[in-house]
């Protein structure tokens, strides 16, 4: 398997280009099987969830092309129904086609994703939200198949909880639903609002976006559009905290900083400088005499739906806090089990406990990490890991790195651009 070895106690100077956002770019994939014609997406990141959405796009029918960051995709004659288990138990946002078949073709029969490291993930809210649209659901051999006659119909459901892929599922399902559906409690990320501005261009009538009530007005028929991914708030927010561990300054071009604004507010706390300009966000971390970096202020941090912080950045902030000078606590609501990364940051000198969702983080200082052979065991937490790496001293090896390659385009090159010594071992 493929390593990550990185050489560390560097700082990070320079520009690093955000990518398009993963979640935004697996439901906007999703969202081309909804109309015929060719749909053109620009600024789709390359990452392997992103290669899975169009591989499972192919398995159904549809014709891809990419050129750059830009893919082309015509979905004009749909061969199939079916997202295999061999796909979807790679990436269980292969959930997201369940809503666009059944809108396309009032049936749908997807492998149930199943677990995964950092939880249960069941998929409830979004079967109990199509049933409310009329379409009857049924469990068979670990597959959900899901089949309505005719039109869906519009009604209005509730979400328990802010579901991200749930309210995507829902609102491709509604869009040519015959009259108006409500989805209450809503989740507001951004990557959501991404999904809404494409729908609306390929002519559904949906309101509220932005926000936890959303109004989707059936319409008869859309058509294929061209829209762009919107910049990855958590690579861009996975960056600014690398800065801040590891000292210097970047300027992290086209980020959206109205997106990292609960991350940039915990950061200042810390004490790095951040500046929101035009093209990006720049984030110094101060040097004290002596050019060494400013000691870290510890900051407690709890999970919580967009706007609040967000449980993709917690990993990374917590390999932060394991260098400031006090003690964080750190509270996930969202995940069940989403301190994988913990054992292996105290590998590496940190001094984590874990106390039920909430993990206490007593800093032991900016030179308290050593590098060491650690094993990424989901996305976020490979990316704590690195950050990790990057700041401490002496070589870490970063096993099983499959794991990042789902969400960061390009980082070890990024990195390398920033003055980082990083490089990829193929096995
Ligand atoms: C999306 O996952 C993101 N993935 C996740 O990013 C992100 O961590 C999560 O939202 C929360 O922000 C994509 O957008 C592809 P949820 P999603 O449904 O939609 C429970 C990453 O690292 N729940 O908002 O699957 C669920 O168990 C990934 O990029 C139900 O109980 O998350 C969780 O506790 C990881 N039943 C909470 O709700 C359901 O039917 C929020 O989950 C659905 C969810």
């Amino acid at each position: 398997m493929d390593t990550l070895v990185i050489e560390g106690g560097l700082p990070l100077r320079g520009e690093v280009q955000i990518s398009g956002a993963k979640n935004a770019a697996l439901p906007l994939l999703a969202a081309t099987l909804l109309a015929p014609g060719e749909h053109i997406l620009h600024n789709v990141p390359d990452l392997r969830d992103t290669r899975t959405m169009l591989l499972l796009l192919e398995t159904l029918g549809g014709r891809w092309q990419r050129d750059g960051a830009t893919v082309r995709i015509n979905t004009d004659t749909l061969s199939g129904a079916e997202a295999p288990y061999d796909l979807v138990k790679t990436m269980r946002a292969s959930v997201l086609v369940l809503g666009p078949l059944l809108s396309r073709a009032g049936f749908a029969r997807v492998s149930l994703p199943g677990g995964c490291a950092i939880g249960a993930r069941p998929i409830d809210y979004h079967l109990k939200g199509f049933e409310r649209l009329g379409v009857a659901t049924s469990l068979e051999q670990g597959y959900v198949e899901a089949r309505v006659n005719g039109r869906l119909r519009g009604d209005t459901m509730y979400f328990d909880a802010p579901s991200v892929t749930g309210t995507e599922n829902l609102l491709m399902a509604a869009v040519c639903a015959q009259g108006t559906t409500h989805i209450q409690n809503a989740a507001r990320e951004p990557e959501v609002g991404n999904l809404i501005d494409m729908l609306n261009t390929m002519g559904a009538r949906i309101e509220g976006k932005d926000s936890d009530s959303l109004t989707v007005h059936g319409v008869e028929r859309l058509v294929a559009a061209e829209t762009a991914v919107i910049p990855d708030r958590i690579e861009a927010g996975t960056y600014m905290i690398a800065v801040a561990a590891c000292g210097g300054k970047v300027l992290l071009r086209d980020c959206i900083c109205r997106h990292l604004a609960a991350l940039s507010e915990k950061l200042r706390l810390c004490g790095l400088i951040i500046e929101e300009r035009q093209d990006g966000m720049l984030v110094a971390c101060p040097e004290v005499a002596g050019n060494s970096l400013c000691a870290l202020e510890s900051v407690d941090v709890t999970t919580q739906p967009y706007p609040g912080f967000p449980t993709d950045l917690q990993a990374q902030f917590m390999a932060l806090m394991a260098m400031s000078e006090g003690t964080a606590i750190i509270h996930e609501t969202i995940f069940e089990n989403r301190f994988m990364h913990v054992a292996e940051l105290n590998r590496m000198g940190a001094d984590i406990t874990i106390e039920g969702s909430r993990a206490v983080v007593r800093g032991c200082g900016r030179d308290s990490l050593s590098g060491a052979p650690v094993m990424a065991t989901d996305l976020r937490a490979s990316a704590s890991l690195v950050i990790a790496g990057l700041a401490a001293a002496g070589t870490t090896e970063i096993s099983r790195i499959y794991h990042l390659e789902r969400g960061y385009e390009n980082m070890a090159a990024k990195l390398q651009t920033l003055g980082a010594r990083i490089h990829k071992v193929s096995a």
